[in-house]
């Protein structure tokens, strides 16, 4: 076709071009900028016309061709993307008195006196889940969800579909490589009409708007992502080449000058009390806002200072997210059920008239247990005020007793376990009320979901109806079981067909090389989060010597305290658990645990080091990472109980205090043998 028709293939070549600029364009208008320069009708036609082009001419389609947003082929799972520069977390601010706090904090870090104003960046802590997008030569390369802030999953076929995602950055030089930064969301109507689809196709309704973008992102399928009104909000960078630029306001403007959506609400504030009137404005305009937010972010807004603060535990200190207490309303109590967790404790829940809480419908709301339903004397039919704080369950605040009628109900755990029927006990120092049986399949249901969940052994496809399914079968008893199913076996359950069978036995052989941590994490050891589970899994390297440890080496990892470590001793000494994750370990082989370089370490354990003044080639939060990866902590002060001091240049009173108290002082240099060597 080119060499038969040379110019037309000339003058279409341009007009593609021309297309696909003037798409791009449009969609900034109106995916980003609110404000659409023509109608509906008139960028379909231009659609059109692309999409016909591009198919008669495919040697033709640019890179950038916004008909990229549509299509492409569904995955079968996700490959993982590490991030150039980790993707890190925030700090929380509760209160008014809190944020004043970190305000002097941030005053000591910096070695300011307490007069000086700071300068802040605030901006809106949009509730959705966040992205990194890799930007090469100015052309989306890759989308990647945070993950475990190290590596996240690769989503870029999806994010592609997202409109306000520039699929190429407005600029003439754009830098080479740079990473961006924002949250995914949906915003609260579309997330309604959403939950309607769900329900009236029978699919469970998501339980907020940040859950059905997660769930939107997270699609195998590129297509149903694309028919979900995602939306991106950026808010930073990761890594960037070539760019200099000196403050956190510029970072938004060049965001925006980019093509990127960036919040509406945003402002320099100078001193704390500015940055509070920023929080109660945007309080006040919070229910009205299109979207969920959860809080403010306030940031200092100098680069240079943020790195001077330092980090810890992977947050940056300079930074703070500034929460909104959680959302009330008030509903009446319809009955209360009791569930039984994988520790077979006995959880009573309260069934609620459906009512709606910043966006979300409230059904259920846990009573805790027992002490909690008699201290706040809950009763069945009572008028109840219920409160939603981020993702955690629903939970009630108090009763109205003025409108109680007399005919409220009196409510007790029962004394035999509702699934098993075997005797409940309750040791003295706890407050929950557990099934001890060894038996009970609620808690081995509770288990195998756990060890199956998306931050455990992650077995795709293995939901809680299947887990029912194969538990009351018979053919799950023990965590093993699940390695040995057959195909004929899951063919058989409800809802089964060839192929979801051969993709479940798929996800399941994948399950069988999972990170250390996550086995760890799934065990479902009480008190062991996945956070516990991570330090637990680079301290020790393998499950076996994490089974020989005894409890003082538990101790030595900084965020394991005594509650922890108690538990972890408990797990591993009952011979039944031991068992079951000994015939587990026949199919499971966990990978080794790898820190930067390449080994796991606890040459640094115990050891507690203060951090002050500039580096010659570590940045603080690299030399944080350091320290952390073996297994020492950082602290803000020097003390008796400082081991050592890393300094660099411009190092202030923090390293006078240091030869004051006879503390060992370490150059970079010095550190980095000790660490490497
Ligand atoms: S700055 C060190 N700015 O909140 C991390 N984060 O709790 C820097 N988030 O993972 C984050 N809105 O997903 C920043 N305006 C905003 C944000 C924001 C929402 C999320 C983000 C982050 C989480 C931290």
């Amino acid at each position: 076709m080119s060499q038969r028709e040379p110019a037309g293939h000339q003058e279409v070549s341009e007009r593609i071009r021309e297309l696909t600029a003037l798409i791009h364009h449009h969609d900034f208008r109106y995916y980003v900028l609110d404000d659409p320069e023509i109608s509906d009708a008139a960028y379909d036609a231009l659609f059109r016309e692309l999409q016909s082009l591009e198919k008669q001419y495919p040697d033709l389609r640019l890179s950038d061709s916004p008909t990229l947003r549509v299509g492409g082929k569904a995955l079968s799972q996700f490959k993982k993307i590490k991030h150039r520069v980790p993707m890190l977390s925030l700090a929380n601010a509760l209160t008014g008195p809190e944020f004043l706090e970190f305000d002097q904090r941030v005053h000591r870090f910096l070695d300011r006196p307490e007069t000086d104003t700071l300068e802040y960046y605030t901006e809106l802590k949009f509730d959705g889940l966040s992205l990194n997008l890799t930007y090469e030569n100015g052309k989306l390369a890759h989308a990647a969800t945070r993950g475990d802030g190290e590596a996240g999953e690769d989503v870029t076929q999806n994010v592609r579909t997202i409109r306000s995602v520039p699929l190429k950055l407005r600029t003439k030089n754009p830098p080479q490589l740079i990473e961006i930064r924002g949250e995914v969301i949906l915003p609260i109507e579309d997330f309604e009409k959403l939950n309607r689809q769900q329900l009236d196709s029978g699919q469970k309704a998501f339980a907020n708007p940040r859950n059905a973008a997660a769930g939107s992102l997270r699609q195998l399928d590129p297509a149903i992502t694309a028919s979900r009104p995602l939306t991106l909000y950026c808010y930073g960078l990761g890594y960037a080449s070539e760019l200099a630029l000196k403050t956190m306001a510029e970072y938004q403007d060049q965001l925006s000058e980019w093509g990127f959506r960036v919040g509406a609400y945003r402002r320099i504030c100078q001193g704390a009390d500015e940055v509070l009137k920023f929080y109660r404005e945007i309080q006040e305009k919070r229910s009205h806002l299109p979207f969920e937010i959860d809080g403010i972010v306030v940031k200092l807004n100098r680069l240079r200072d943020i790195d001077l603060a330092g980090y810890i535990a992977r947050s940056p200190r300079g930074m703070i997210a500034f929460k909104y207490p959680p959302r009330q309303e008030t509903t009446t109590i319809e009955d209360i059920v009791v569930q039984v967790g994988r520790t077979g404790a006995l959880t009573p829940v309260a069934q609620v008239t459906p009512v709606r809480i910043g966006g979300a419908t409230v059904r259920r709301a846990t009573l805790h247990n027992q002490d909690e339903i008699d201290r706040k004397d809950i009763r069945i039919g009572d008028r109840v005020i219920i409160q939603r704080a981020g993702d955690v369950i629903p939970e009630v605040v108090k009763v109205i007793t003025d409108v109680r009628t007399g005919k409220e109900k009196k409510f007790n755990l029962p004394k035999f376990c509702p699934v098993c029927g075997s005797a409940v006990e309750r040791k003295p120092d706890e407050a929950a009320v557990r099934c001890v049986s060894r038996n009970c399949v609620a808690q081995l249901k509770e288990r195998i979901r756990h060890l199956a969940s998306l931050d455990a052994l992650n077995i795709e496809g293995l939901g809680d109806r299947i887990v029912e399914q194969l538990v009351d079968a018979g053919l799950v008893k023990n965590y093993a079981d699940l390695f040995t199913l057959k195909y004929d076996q899951i063919l058989e359950l409800e809802g089964f067909a060839e192929k979801s069978t051969q993709k479940l036995l798929e996800a399941i052989e994948r399950a069988k090389t999972p990170d250390l941590y996550r086995l760890i994490y799934g065990l479902g050891i009480r008190h062991v989060g996945e956070k516990t589970a991570k330090s637990l899994a680079k301290c020790f390297g393998s499950i076996e010597k994490l089974i020989e440890a005894q409890e003082s080496d538990y101790e030595l990892i900084h965020e394991i305290g005594v509650e922890i470590s108690k538990s972890l001793v408990q797990y591993f000494s009952d011979s039944q658990n031991l068992k079951e994750l000994r015939s587990l370990l026949r199919f499971v082989e966990p990978k080794k645990p790898k820190n930067l370089h390449g080994e796991t370490s606890l040459k640094l354990a115990g050891k507690t080091i203060v951090l002050t003044g500039t580096l010659p080639t570590l940045s603080r939060g690299e030399a944080t990472r350091i320290i952390e990866e073996n297994g020492g902590k950082t602290s803000s002060s020097v003390s008796k109980k400082t081991t050592f001091v890393l300094a660099g240049e411009e190092a202030g009173s923090k390293l006078e205090k240091a030869k004051a108290l006879g503390v060992e002082v370490l150059s970079e240099e010095e550190f980095l043998k000790l660490t490497r060597g």
